[in-house]
C-alpha cells in the first residue's frame, strides 16, 4: 500500500504525518516552535528554526513507523498562511519572517489602498489590504530595512521555504500565493498590476502550481538531513486553511469548513471566483485545481479559551473547566465576552481592537465567565457564518467542524445553537496535514482528484443539531453586535494611550 507524508509548518510545530492511501494514520511527530515579539504587534520566526525542526520531525515519523525513506510514494506541504520569507541570491535567509499574526502593517495597508485605490485591489485580489497579509509586509521591508531589502532576490511562504529545503526548487501552490494579495484571483497567479504599483520585481516571485501538481523532488543533500530518498516527489499543497479544508472534505459549494483552531474560520468553496464587494470575507484560490474559496477569520478562538484558562483559571483543566459552564443558562445570565485578544479580521479588519467582558453583576460566577467565552467566540463565528451564507453561493447543505475546539461537546452544541444549523465532525483529525497527504495522493496518481481523495479517506462520525436555546441567542446575538460599535472608539483610544 502507498504511503504518503504531509508536512505543515504551523506557528506552534512542525508537523510530519505518515498516511496510509486508506487515511490510515501511520505515525505523527512535531517539533514545537516559538514566536518571537521583539517589539509590540510585531510576531517573527526564523526560517531556519523551521527546517530544522521539520528534518527532526520527518525522522521521528519515519522511525515510529518502522519504515525507511523508500517507503514514502509522495509528499505534500501545508503550513500557516502570509508569512513572508525573504532570501538572497543564493538562497539565504536575509531576516526572520514576519508572520500571519504580525500586526506592524497599517501604514502600509492604507498605502496599498492609496497606491492602487480600495475597490481596484478588492477588485484584482478579491481582497482589501489587511496586516495579516503578505503584501504590506513586503513594503514594510522596502520602507523600514531598504538595505536588507536591496539584498531580496526570492519571496517564499513558510512552507515554500521548507519546500526549498527539500527540493531546492522555488515554487508555491495557487492557494497560499492567492494570500499574498499580489495575485489576479481570476487568473490564479501574480497581478503585474499589483507587483508594479508596489515596486516589487515580479522575478523575485517563484513559479506557482495547483495543489496536487508536482513543484519537484527531494534533493541528495535534504534526503540525508531527513532520512528519506532522493527523487520523491513533492506537491504543490496548500496553505493551512485550504488544506485543512481538503483534510474535512470542503473542497465542492455546499460544504462549510467550520476550524476552532486558536483561530476561527469559516472555510466555504466556490466553482468561480466570488468577490465579497467590501473585502469583508478574504477570496482566495482553492488547493483543489479550478476552484475557489471565501473565507472568515477570526483571530482568536479557541485561543480565547486558552487565554481566559491561563491567565485566569491555571491549573484547571480544560474539561472541568468548560464542563462548569454547561449549568449555566444560555446567554450567560447577560454576561458577554468580545473575543478580539489580537485585534480582529472577520467582520471587523481591526488590529486595535481588544477583547471585554461586558455586563458583569456579582451574580456572575466563573461559570457564567467560562460560557461566556464560548458564546462570545460562537458569535464571533455567526459573523463570518453570516457573511458566507449571504455571499451568494448557494444553500449550505453540510457544516463540518474541526479542530481543537470542537473536541468540546459543550462548544460544539453552543455553536450549532447560535448558528441554528446541524454540525458534523469527521473521522479525519489531523488537520491540515491531512489534506496535504490527500493533495500527495492525486499528485502520485492513487486518487483520480481532490474530491476522489476526500471520498476514499473521509467519513462522517458525529452530529449535533440545534437545540431550543437558539431562540435565546436570536435574541443575544443583536445585542453582541451592537458592542463592537460602541467600543471601538474608546479601544482605538486605548491604542493610543498604550504607545
Ligand atoms: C489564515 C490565517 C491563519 C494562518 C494560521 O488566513 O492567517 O489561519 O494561516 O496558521
Amino acid at each position: 500500500m502507498n504511503i504518503f507524508l504531509g508536512l505543515d509548518i504551523s506557528t506552534t510545530g512542525a508537523k510530519a504525518l505518515l498516511i496510509n492511501e486508506l487515511g490510515g494514520v501511520i505515525s505523527s511527530a512535531t517539533t514545537p516552535l516559538t514566536v518571537s515579539t521583539p517589539h509590540p504587534l510585531w510576531s517573527e520566526q526564523d526560517p531556519r528554526d523551521w527546517w530544522t525542526g521539520m528534518a527532526e520531525s520527518i525522522r521521528q515519523a519515519l522511525a515510529q513507523a518502522g519504515v525507511t525513506g523508500s517507503a514514502v510514494t509522495a509528499i505534500g506541504l501545508t503550513g500557516q498562511m502570509h508569512g513572508l520569507v525573504l532570501l538572497n541570491e543564493n538562497g539565504e535567509v536575509l531576516r526572520p519572517a514576519i508572520l500571519w499574526n504580525d500586526q506592524r502593517t497599517g501604514a502600509q495597508c492604507d498605502e496599498m489602498r492609496a497606491r492602487l485605490g480600495k475597490q481596484r485591489l478588492i477588485q484584482i485580489t478579491g481582497n482589501d489590504a489587511l496586516t495579516g497579509f503578505t503584501a504590506p509586509k513586503i513594503l514594510w521591508v522596502q520602507q523600514n530595512e531598504p538595505e536588507i531589502y536591496a539584498r531580496a532576490r526570492h519571496i517564499l511562504l513558510p512552507k515554500d521555504y521548507i519546500r526549498y529545503r527539500l527540493t531546492g526548487d522555488y515554487a508555491m501552490d495557487k492557494a497560499d500565493g492567492s494570500g499574498t494579495i499580489l495575485f489576479d484571483l481570476k487568473k490564479r497567479d501574480w497581478s503585474a498590476e499589483v507587483l508594479a504599483a508596489l515596486e516589487i520585481p515580479a522575478n523575485w516571485l517563484p513559479p506557482t502550481y495547483e495543489g496536487p501538481a508536482v513543484t519537484g523532488y527531494v534533493s541528495s543533500s535534504a534526503a540525508g538531513e531527513t532520512g528519506l530518498i532522493q527523487g520523491i516527489p513533492v506537491v504543490g499543497g496548500g496553505g493551512d486553511q485550504a488544506a485543512q479544508a481538503v483534510g474535512v472534505g470542503a473542497v465542492q459549494p455546499g460544504i462549510i469548513a467550520l476550524t476552532l483552531g486558536t483561530s476561527g474560520v469559516v472555510f466555504a468553496a466556490t466553482e468561480s471566483p466570488l468577490i465579497e464587494p467590501e473585502g469583508r470575507l478574504h477570496a482566495f484560490c482553492h488547493a483543489v485545481p479550478d476552484r475557489w474559496h471565501f473565507m472568515g477569520v477570526m483571530l482568536s478562538a479557541a485561543g480565547s479559551l486558552q487565554w481566559y484558562r491561563d491567565t485566569l483559571a491555571p491549573g484547571v483543566s480544560f474539561d472541568n473547566l468548560v464542563n462548569e459552564a454547561g449549568d449555566i443558562k444560555a446567554g450567560s445570565e447577560g454576561l458577554f465576552f468580545q473575543p478580539y485578544l489580537t485585534g480582529e479580521r472577520t467582520p471587523y479588519p481591526d488590529p486595535l481592537v481588544r477583547a471585554a467582558w461586558v455586563g458583569l453583576t456579582v451574580r456572575h460566577t466563573r461559570a457564567h465567565m467560562t460560557r461566556a467565552v464560548l458564546e462570545g467566540v460562537a458569535f464571533g463565528i455567526k459573523d463570518s457564518f453570516t457573511l458566507i451564507s449571504n455571499a451568494g453561493l448557494g444553500s449550505i447543505q453540510q457544516v463540518r467542524i474541526s479542530g481543537g475546539g470542537a473536541k468540546s461537546a459543550l462548544w460544539r452544541q453552543i455553536i450549532a445553537d447560535v448558528l441554528g444549523v446541524e454540525l458534523v465532525t469527521v473521522n479525519t483529525t489531523e488537520g491540515a496535514a491531512f489534506g496535504a497527504v490527500l493533495l500527495a495522493g492525486v499528485g502520485a496518481g492513487v486518487y483520480k482528484d481532490v474530491p476522489a481523495a476526500c471520498e476514499a479517506t473521509i467519513q462522517i462520525t458525529g452530529r449535533t443539531s440545534p437545540t431550543q436555546a437558539t431562540g435565546a441567542y436570536q435574541e443575544y446575538y443583536p445585542h453582541y453586535r451592537a458592542l463592537y460599535p460602541a467600543l471601538s472608539p474608546e479601544y482605538k483610544a486605548m491604542a493610543d494611550m498604550d504607545q
